[in-house]
């Protein structure tokens, strides 16, 4: 009767210890799942049978959980991958537009400098070949009625190399390639402020001579500065320093006029493209542009060009 039940009990104390390495080494399994897990392998699963038991369901939520987690992961990558390809197709776009400013940039150069030749070289001789014809003709007439029609002549053949003059002005100063970037701006100012009170002044302390093609840029960059000086700003008076800095060529153009608002992000107005072609040109070349200006007060246009035209991101447009 007694080893009955010393038996008895045995076997249940056995039991009961199997069941519960059992139900340990269930815990373990979990426990290492979750550490994986949290060391990020989302592969990671309890490997426990999904019993109606407490560790079952325990089990089972832990890998919905996992599995929930891994699908998250890969549409994240999924996400990222999609946004790495759209900024690298942005940023070709980006390259390409650059690219095709710059060429329109340097044929609209090319093409002004070919037709400020032209008129050079062509219409101005041929006008003024005109006009030589007109003095001799003038020599060898003595009725008063014909030399008053030939003065008149005269005058429109004067009139006319004079507008074609100023309009090669306009396609290309010479003064800018002859004397360089302070004297064309001088020369600008002389002749766009001709009518207006605003006064001017230039301080050039360049102590190096910008190459053609930044020279150019620096010269156009400027022209559009002060045009705009020249419409919008109702200035008394406007300031032009040439400075060099950081190795490059730094211009600040300052007037003491209206101001307005200048807010880089909303972008251009449509219809009114200076100021964006002014950071455009800069930027183009691998240099910077800023504008600020206050109400009331003024406005300040600065920027910056590298010594050698920066980037080169077109050769010539012929070639
Ligand atoms: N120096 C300035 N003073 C006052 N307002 C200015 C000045 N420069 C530009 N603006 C303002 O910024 C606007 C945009 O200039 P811009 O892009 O050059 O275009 P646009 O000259 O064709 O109007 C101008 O219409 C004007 O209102
Ligand atoms: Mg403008």
């Amino acid at each position: 009767m007694f080893q009955l039940a010393l038996v008895t009990l045995l076997v249940t104390a056995a039991a009961a210890l199997g069941a519960e390495l059992f139900v340990f080494r269930q815990v373990k399994s979990l426990v290492q799942a979750t550490r994986r897990l949290a060391a990020g392998d989302l592969t990671a699963r309890s490997g426990l049978p999904y019993g109606r038991d407490e560790l079952g369901q325990l089990g089972r939520s832990f890998d919905d959980m996992a599995t929930a987690l891994q699908e998250r992961q890969a549409q994240a990558e999924r996400a990222e991958e999609d946004l790495h390809r759209s900024v690298e197709e942005l940023q070709e776009a980006d390259e390409e537009r650059r690219r095709l400013l710059a060429y329109l940039t340097r044929a609209q150069e090319q093409e002004r400098s070919r037709i400020a030749s032209d008129i050079h070289d062509d219409s101005i001789q041929a006008i003024t070949a005109l006009g030589i014809r007109l003095e001799m003709m003038k020599r060898a007439l003595s009725d008063p009625g014909q030399l008053r029609v030939l003065d008149e002549l005269e005058g429109s053949v004067v009139h006319s190399v004079a507008r074609l003059r100023h309009l090669l002005f306009h396609l290309r100063p010479p003064v800018l390639d002859r004397e360089g970037l302070a004297p064309a701006i001088r020369m600008y100012l002389d002749e766009v402020l001709r009518d207006s009170p605003i006064t001017y002044g230039v301080e050039n302390r360049f102590e190096s001579t910008p190459g053609p093609e930044t020279r150019t840029i620096l010269y156009r960059i400027t022209q559009e500065a002060l045009n705009n000086v020249r419409k919008h700003a109702r200035a008394h008076h406007v300031d032009v320093l040439l400075e060099e800095s950081h190795g490059g060529f730094l211009v600040r153009i300052e007037d003491d006029g209206q101001g307005f608002r200048l807010d880089s992000a909303s972008g251009p107005v449509p219809g009114h493209l200076g100021l964006t072609a002014m950071r455009e040109r800069a930027e183009l070349a691998g240099g910077w542009w800023r504008g600020s200006s206050v109400l009331g007060q003024g406005t300040r246009i600065e920027y910056w060009l590298p010594p050698e035209g920066g980037r080169a991101l077109v050769q010539d447009v012929a070639g």
